[in-house]
């Protein structure tokens, strides 16, 4: 339990998740995460802003009465994911006379998921504003920065615009603000990575909408607030820009080492090269850091073993998430190796369809590599050097001449 004022009569009310491991049976959670929610006390009304996962539902409702809330006025619901959502039948029960503020998309979503009945909604569309008495809320639909109902809330006469998990970071801290900013920056690149960057177009344009509006404090529903808003619009802008940096992500699966051996000959090849190199040993990787490095790189090599004429499952898992992820990269390279034969090449390819990535010349390596192998290992990183050089992203400061 904590309650925090950010401004006077705007509280912090959410929970910390210090225990939680994973997300949606799926992102690994390494720093725990929070579910932030925000209470805002006008002279007419009051409005909550974001409820918690259902598990810390308890540490909501004390946080409400450490603070002495007797009435609710309207719970706004930026976003439907239950971990925000999943306390509003909780708080409608506590506080029968509240109605759930907004957009249309997002009433259908928990009239489906919390089956909360259609007479509890108010619904708004994009800027409308509410009044709270001596103070307004705009919403902005910023569909995309997770599904397509998520909308930011902005509270005009504090600056505080508040944008569930756009600008987000699954860190439980006790920092009420990112407290130098080089440590929330990993957590929320991590974050857009997993779940915003296969639509990073629609996030551009809600940059964009949100930008234009004077921030004082960016408050998330995940992970600290930002009391510099800049710094992280710059850092979603650098991050669904179109720019890629000079670097290869190598996804690998190795059963008795000839894989391992050809994507360590390949990393170093590259590194000689001057090209960043992040290097995922696939049975073990944290999905979350391979997502996060592909924000930026421009290539990916997927290196598999074949396995009963197939390439290995976790390549293939590799390959989905990839294609799922949908990041700005250019090239995909491929290597393979194999004793009698297989289709693992085209099964990868057939996997990335949604991004029609330009494929290099696969390496298929016969057994255990051999000196002639590491050598077209060799010529696959010039290969993928003048590919690089080609769309004009070698460093030659980092030693790439
Ligand atoms: Fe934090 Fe999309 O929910």
């Amino acid at each position: 339990m904590a309650v925090r004022e950010v401004r006077p009569g705007v509280y912090s009310v959410g929970a910390i998740d210090w225990d939680r491991t994973i997300f949606d049976e799926l992102i690994p959670l390494p720093e725990g995460t929070s579910y932030n929610s925000y209470l805002i006390k006008g002279s007419e009304s009051t409005a909550l802003i974001d409820t918690v996962d259902p598990e810390k539902t308890h540490i909501l409702m004390d946080n409400l009465d450490e603070i002495g809330v007797e009435r609710i006025d309207y719970i706004i619901a930026n976003h439907a994911e239950q971990d925000h959502s999943g306390s509003i039948p909780a708080i409608l029960e506590r506080y029968p006379e509240a109605v759930v503020v907004t957009n249309a998309k997002c009433k259908a979503f928990l009239m489906d998921l919390l089956h909360i009945p259609e007479e509890k909604f108010n619904v708004i569309g994009d800027g409308d504003e509410l009044s709270l008495g001596d103070r307004t809320l705009r919403f902005i639909l910023t569909p995309w920065v997770h599904w397509p109902e998520t909308m930011s809330t902005y509270l005009v006469e504090e600056k505080i615009l508040f944008t569930c998990d756009f600008f987000g970071s699954h860190i439980a801290t006790s920092d009420l603000y990112a407290k130098g900013n080089y440590e929330v920056y990993s957590g929320a690149k991590r974050y857009y990575a997993e779940i915003m960057m296969p639509f990073r177009a629609a996030v551009r344009n809600d940059i964009k909408k949100v930008e234009v509006l004077d921030i004082e404090i960016i408050a998330p529903s995940h992970g600290p607030m930002y009391k510099d808003p800049q710094f992280i619009i710059d850092a979603y802008k650098d991050w669904t820009s179109d720019e890629v940096a000079n670097e290869v992500v190598i996804a690998y699966v190795s059963m008795h080492g000839s894989t391992k051996r050809a994507a360590e000959r390949l990393a170093g090849a590259l590194i000689e090269r001057g090209i960043t190199v992040k290097v995922f040993n696939l049975p073990t990787a944290d999905l979350g850091e391979l997502a996060m490095a592909l924000v930026d790189a421009a290539t990916v090599v997927i290196a598999t073993p074949t396995v009963l004429s197939s390439a290995h499952p976790m390549a293939i898992y590799a390959a989905h998430l990839v294609n799922a992820l949908r990041p700005k990269l250019k090239f995909v390279g491929i290597i393979t190796s194999y004793s009698w034969g297989g289709m693992a090449v085209q099964q990868l390819q057939g996997c990335l369809g949604s991004i029609k990535p330009e494929v290099l010349e696969p390496v298929m390596i016969k057994g255990n590599p051999r000196d002639e192998d590491m050598k077209r290992i060799e010529e696959f990183a010039n290969e993928i050097f003048k590919k690089h050089e080609q769309i004009g992203i070698i460093d030659k400061k980092s030693g790439g001449e």
